[in-house]
């Protein structure tokens, strides 16, 4: 039996600008995100430029990706940049110690980086290293990427065939710093943080968003000794600006670190407990939030995401350290579920990045060696909610909706819907997260007249559902059956599926 939901849009209650650096990328030195995924080298059969797989850069630019975070992760705090430049036989190799124990031949590295985000179109996030790496080493990379006219690093970048620095805007200042990026506490890492980014100058007209390597979920305290380092409690003055936000992670991990279940076989309670853990975001966003509002109430220091996404066991036969899992109906709906959370938050969360961008955890791509590559559904929600970028958020109140399910003492709201407003037009994201009912949805639309609504779906036939390169289970389809109401507009939409609905503005 299907439920009914009513969802009260203010369309002319202007909220805070969704940054669409919420919809920002992630690529690590790790299994095949780079090397297979990103980069097959100048001697692949494969169409490539430079070495980058060009049906790769054309299916992203699709996605209108904001910005690439690079090269890591735990893999950014053991990483020495200048072994990445420079004639590619004479770069030294070392070995990835965290992911898969495999030898990285520094075949690509900064100058790759910077071309593939100009064949994306992205705004590069590099992440320096703290862990292993010295002031000097970071100070200097800032140099060589965005400095103009002449000094060492300059030179350096000009013998290696740039002339013109890059523009830079964003800047991590390690990673991880309490686990992989050095095993640090929390005030320990707060004065490198401090002391790095100090040396992070910006150049010319290059201004660095320098962003302080945050807590894991939900550790406030991490973010409160950061705060602490560059304000103080109730005092009314503005943060101090060494470095300009402050990240922390969160995997939607829905068992055990040990036994985290499969990304295409899990039951309903599998399901339920995976969409519990991905609403809870909204919590550990509010908590960050909340210590960052008492030291800085004028919201000037940003918050950023800059891991997210479902993290599974392996594929079987795949390498452990390698992350490379499927992407099912399931993970696009953890996708959908955080971007509305991320709109809510906006005027505090900054920038968000999904862990990883290909082949690795909740992928938008999946490629093989021998050319194949697929769409995921997780890369459908990037696409559907494209128009939210840089647009205008507007209230959603679920007035009328199911009452949320109930397992292990935990709820899960069974319908997540958010909205914005751009150009004359809105755009309104709605999920039905019951994996087993359909929703009735009304659309309550209030604050302004609509014409020519129409609405896109993404949905298969079981949550397990996923895509191969010779099954495409999960694509979106026109939205039927929209339904003009006396208070806006009406639809059903399937058990677990994603639905965007796009109005003109009158
Ligand atoms: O995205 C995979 C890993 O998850 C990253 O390297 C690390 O920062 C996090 O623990």
């Amino acid at each position: 039996m299907s439920k009914t939901s009513r969802v009260v849009i203010d369309l002319d209650v202007p909220g805070p600008t969704i940054s669409r650096h919420l919809y920002g990328h992630f690529a690590e030195h790790l299994g095949r995100c780079i090397y297979g995924g990103f980069y097959v080298g100048e001697d692949s059969d494969l169409p490539n430029e430079g070495g980058i797989r060009l049906d790769v850069v054309e299916a992203l630019r699709a996605l209108d990706i904001p910005n690439l975070r690079w090269p890591g992760g735990c893999f950014a705090d053991e990483y020495h940049w200048k072994d990445g430049i420079g004639p590619k036989a004479g770069r030294p190799s070392m070995i990835n110690t965290h992911w898969g124990d495999v030898e990285e031949n520094n075949h690509f590295g900064t100058h790759e980086f910077m071309a593939l985000c100009e064949l994306l179109g992205v705004d590069p996030y590099v992440n320096g290293n703290v862990g292993s790496g010295t002031v000097q080493e970071m100070s200097e990379w800032v140099e060589y990427l965005t400095r103009d006219g002449d000094s060492p690093m300059v030179r350096q970048r000009r013998a290696n065939g740039r002339e013109e620095p890059w523009k830079v805007p964003f800047w991590g200042i390690g990673n991880e710093s309490w686990g992989c990026g050095g095993n640090l506490r929390a005030e320990a890492y707060a004065d490198l943080a401090r002391r790095y980014a100090t040396f992070c100058r910006n150049h010319g007209d290059n201004k660095l968003y320098k962003i302080a390597a945050g807590a894991a979920d939900d550790d406030l305290s991490w973010t409160e000794a950061l705060m602490k380092a560059i304000s103080c409690l109730g005092c009314g003055r503005e943060p101090k600006n060494i470095f300009q936000a402050i990240s922390f992670h969160y995997y939607t991990v829905a068992g055990t670190w040990e036994n985290k279940g499969r990304a295409t076989e899990f039951d309903l309670d599998d399901y339920y407990r995976t969409i519990i853990k991905a609403q809870d975001v909204d919590r550990v966003i509010r908590g960050h939030s909340a210590v960052m509002d008492a030291y800085d109430p004028e919201r000037k220091v940003g918050l950023v995401l800059d891991e997210w996404g479902t993290w599974w066991d392996v594929e079987p036969g795949t390498n452990p350290g390698f992350l490379f899992q499927q992407n099912a109906m399931r993970d696009a709906l953890v996708a959908s579920l955080h971007f509305d959370v991320f709109h809510r938050h906006a005027d505090r969360l900054v920038m968000a990045n999904i862990a990883q961008t290909v082949n690795v955890l909740q992928a938008m791509l999946l490629t093989d060696d021998d050319g194949g590559l697929v769409l995921t559904p997780t890369y459908h929600v990037f696409e559907m909610n494209k128009r939210h970028h840089d647009a205008t958020s507007v209230p959603v109140h679920l007035v009328e909706r199911p009452a949320p399910y109930e397992l292990d003492g935990k709820s899960m709201e069974l319908l997540s819907a958010s909205a914005s407003v751009k150009d004359g037009k809105a755009l309104i994201s709605v999920s039905n997260l019951d994996p087993s009912s359909p929703a009735d949805v009304v659309l309550d639309l209030r604050g302004a007249d609509i014409r020519n609504p129409a609405g896109r779906l993404l949905t298969a036939s079981k949550p397990q559902a996923y895509n191969t390169a010779t099954d495409t289970a999960v694509a979106p389809v026109p939205l039927t059956g929209l339904e003009a109401d006396p208070r806006g507009l009406r639809f059903t939409l399937p058990p677990h599926s994603f639905a965007t609905v796009s109005l003109g503005l009158v």
